[in-house]
């Protein structure tokens, strides 16, 4: 016999009506919270849309075709252009038409392997403002760099618009929502304009873990900075980066918005990963501290925060103008205008 039938029963005998109130009260309660479980969303439901929106056109002629991917062979697992430790030159007379003229193969910023299928497409996403000799160092090694290794690659600059305080979490986070417009990338590497690395053994793909890719550079004697250090150089998958709100929106000015995703991956219960010390070796072009990126007093404040804050600061909620998407012919120049600190308004 079913349990209501059963308490009208006991109910009719008019020996516990208030019993029976209970009951149904308990059991309209329970059906209450089961049903609120089926309809609760994902917090990052807008997120998805973004990152699911239709691609905007990129080098069409660039992206790997579905007849490509079936005719040609993948790519070796160890590419066999790669020459590990490089000697680095930093030639002041380098010109950018010298790299494009050295470049060809490089379309709109974009670079697909002729003879294989890559093992990874990877976006690269670069901070930028006013920092135009990096940028030129930056390009002419690493764009032979980045072919050694065989990858479907695509260099993304993103150029913070007007002059207020630099916020290099923000630009990372416009970066990958406007590198997904373009294409679906696997792998996304979130990259200082300033850092060169120095063998090409070290890989610019994602692993199953987040993974750091400077352990040493020339400026601190190749040694790691701390134990939690991810800053300079750092990969990511799409949906790592996803997991995790991608990086916090409010750290302006120099320092700890790395140490923030650190903490987000650590929230996530991932682990960092690091190629060996001496692969993971970078040369810092020397440079004095940029006006306009002043140290970020608040960062220990924001940091103590994070996992409280993570959840509605990053991704979801990276608002944003883009002013200029210039496909020029060695990477994607993206200038965004990203607003300004708050206690600024
Ligand atoms: C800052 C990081 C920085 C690191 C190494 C830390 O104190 O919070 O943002 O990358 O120092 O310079």
């Amino acid at each position: 016999m079913g349990v209501l039938p059963t308490l009208f029963k006991v109910a009719r005998r008019g020996k516990c009506l208030l019993l029976l109130v209970l009951c149904l009260c308990v059991l309209a309660w329970i059906a209450a919270i089961s049903s609120d479980d089926v309809v609760k969303e994902s917090p990052f439901e807008d997120l998805k849309a973004i990152e699911e929106s239709p691609r905007r056109e990129l080098e069409s002629e660039m992206i790997p075709s579905v007849e490509e991917q079936t005719l040609k062979e993948s790519c070796p697992e160890r590419s066999p252009l790669l020459r590990g430790a490089l000697k680095l030159t930093f030639e002041a007379s380098v010109t950018l038409e010298q790299v494009e003229s050295e470049n060809q193969e490089v379309v709109g910023g974009q670079y697909n392997p002729a003879d294989c299928v890559a093992r990874q497409s990877v976006a690269i996403l670069i901070p930028y403002r006013n920092r135009e000799k990096h940028l030129l160092y930056f390009l002419y090694h690493l764009h032979p760099f980045l072919q050694r290794q065989q990858l479907h690659y695509a260099i993304y600059v993103i150029h913070q618009a007007g002059d207020v305080t630099f916020n290099r979490a923000k630009l990372l986070n416009v970066g990958y929502l406007e590198a997904l417009k373009d294409y679906n990338w696997d792998c996304f590497i979130f990259h200082d304009v300033d850092l060169i690395p120095e063998n090409d053994e070290n890989l610019y793909v994602c692993e199953e873990q987040p993974k750091h890719l400077v352990v040493g550079r020339n400026s601190t004697g190749y040694k790691l900075r701390y134990k939690g250090y991810f800053g300079g150089v750092s990969g990511m998958t799409k949906d790592q980066f996803h997991l995790v709100n991608g990086f916090p929106n409010t750290y302006w000015g120099w320092g700890g918005e790395d140490d923030d995703l650190r903490i987000r991956i650590q929230l996530q219960r991932m682990t960092i990963v690091r190629p060996p010390a001496e692969v993971a070796r970078y040369t810092m072009v020397f440079h004095k501290r940029d006006s306009g990126n002043q140290v970020n007093k608040d960062r220990m404040l924001l940091l103590r925060r994070t996992p409280q804050t993570w959840k509605k600061d990053g991704l979801n909620s990276c608002s944003y103008n883009i002013l200029s998407v210039n496909r020029e012919p060695l990477y994607i120049n993206i200038t965004a205008d990203i607003g300004q600190p708050e206690h600024a308004h």
